[in-house]
């Protein structure tokens, strides 16, 4: 693939291309790594030089890169069928891929709604909560607003922000928003509410989040969760049974819970969904990411019988459902997917997370010692590891000082791919990573950890 060799592609990108979150003016004074090829957990540049994948591309790929049982079912299915319509026509894909969700998601949830970003899924989700409560009518017509917590991420859109909780990411927008309620976030190492977490913390979130339902419930929608862990907030791990106790209060209070699994389904978190792991089945699920393992756009939101009972109704009660993107259930989008689940089975993937994990948590014991790591925080196959001025006071760096940017920017120069959220260091590998692999990844984050935050690296 040498059309273009890498100057000219960083002159092309440099002059054509926006990225995303990124300071351009910042992109503009560096030269780019130009990605062009990927190979189990590593990705290539155009000079050759390779990079474990410590985020997983944007925490999406479960089976490594250009898994070839993957490539053989996006092949086949673009020969067959590239696109068809779900507005007026099925497709044998998405029929398919619909009723392997539903055999694979929480029990109760039997209904997929197709998109094709994790934002999308998250508002698909939010308006049928809306107009589910509309149908109900009566007093629960008025229900109209969400409860969301503090650092919670769902997505760039209207409608995911009007859901978020990171000011850094959503303050500008506020005018554009509509009402959500905050609840505090389960955010241990720096407790809003003096908590602690010795394991007689009196969960005062909880209590807040309950009293937050109990005054406002005659106009509550649904509540929205990144069940187990916020991520994008921080990688901000919850309580065990938090997931649980928050599904017990919607129920308690009329709300609808919804689960955005965007980034936390498909095995991260150890089992297939996070909320299987506190027995939970959300009211709808939102689903994107690792559901084509990160080859193409795909979401689905599910919903439970009953939501979707209520949108049925004669044509002209205006019941209907009048939400649809030109790509939903996209047939190569649905086949890479099924190929992944294939996968999930033939790999066995999920049995083979548990010694992964192990080794990660140890590893991330041994992190946790360095004297300017405040905390770790891990589930499943994911982490992040907090960076500290001071262990003893917990004082943030300033987010001036950067140091999660240059404590991946020297990773990257041991051949590790990592992005930080401020100053916090994201482990999130394709979940395919195997042991020699994970130890790479860990000893190349420990190292560049320990050369920037005790000054051998400028
Ligand atoms: C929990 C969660 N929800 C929603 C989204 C938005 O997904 P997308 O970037 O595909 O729109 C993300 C993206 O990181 C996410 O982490």
């Amino acid at each position: 693939m040498a059309e273009f060799d890498t100057r000219t592609l960083q002159n092309f990108d440099h002059t054509y291309v926006w990225h995303p979150f990124t300071q351009m003016r910042d992109w503009e004074a560096e030269d780019p790594v130009v990605i062009c090829r990927g190979e189990g957990p590593y990705l290539f540049d155009t000079d050759g030089n390779r990079y474990l994948d410590g985020i997983a591309s944007v925490w999406t790929n479960v089976h490594g890169h250009c898994r070839r049982e993957i490539n053989d079912a996006v092949i086949e299915q673009v020969n067959r069928l590239e696109h068809s319509t779900l507005l007026g026509l099925a497709n044998d894909r998405s029929a398919v891929l619909a009723k392997r969700l539903v055999e694979t998601v929480p029990p109760g949830l039997c209904k997929v709604f197709y998109s094709d970003n994790g934002s999308t899924a998250v508002e698909i989700a939010l308006k049928m909560a809306f107009q589910y409560q509309l149908h109900r009518g009566g007093r629960h017509a008025r229900k109209s607003c969400f409860i969301t917590f503090r650092n919670a991420y769902h997505g760039d859109t209207i409608g995911a922000v009007s859901v978020g909780g990171i000011d850094l990411f959503h303050g500008v927008f506020k005018p554009l928003l509509f009402r959500s309620i905050q609840a505090p976030s389960p955010y241990c190492y720096r407790c809003e509410l003096g908590g602690t977490r010795d394991g007689n913390c009196p969960r005062h979130c909880l209590t807040e989040l309950e009293r937050i339902m109990a005054d406002n419930a005659e106009n509550i929608a649904g509540l929205i969760i990144e069940p187990l862990m916020q991520c994008a907030g921080g990688m901000i791990a919850q309580p065990p049974g938090f997931v649980a106790k928050v599904r017990e209060l919607c129920d308690r209070y009329d709300i609808l819970m919804i689960a955005d699994e965007v980034a936390v389904g498909f095995g991260r978190t150890g089992a297939m969904f996070a909320c299987e792991r506190e027995g939970v089945t959300p009211d709808l699920m939102a689903l994107s990411k690792g559901l084509t393992a990160g080859y193409l756009p795909l979401a689905a939101t599910l919903a439970t019988q009953r939501i979707y009972d209520a949108f049925l109704g004669d044509y002209s009660e205006m019941k209907t459902f009048f939400h649809g993107h030109t790509f939903t259930g996209n047939p190569v989008a649905c086949a890479a997917a099924l190929a992944s689940l294939d996968l999930f089975e033939s790999d066995h993937l999920l049995a083979s997370l548990p010694a992964k994990m192990d080794l990660l948590e140890k590893r991330l014991a041994e992190t946790a010692t360095r004297e300017h790591v405040g905390d770790v925080r891990q589930i499943g196959m994911m982490a992040g590891i907090e960076l500290v001025v001071d262990r003893g006071s917990r004082e943030a760096y300033p987010w001036q000082d950067r140091i999660g940017i240059a404590v991946c920017r020297h990773a990257r120069k041991r051949g590790i791919f990592l992005r930080p959220l401020g100053n916090i260091i994201v482990v999130f590998p394709p979940l395919s990573i195997c042991v020699e692999e994970l130890e790479e990844l860990m000893h190349g984050i420990e190292s560049s950890i320990k050369d920037v935050t005790e000054g051998k690296y400028p």
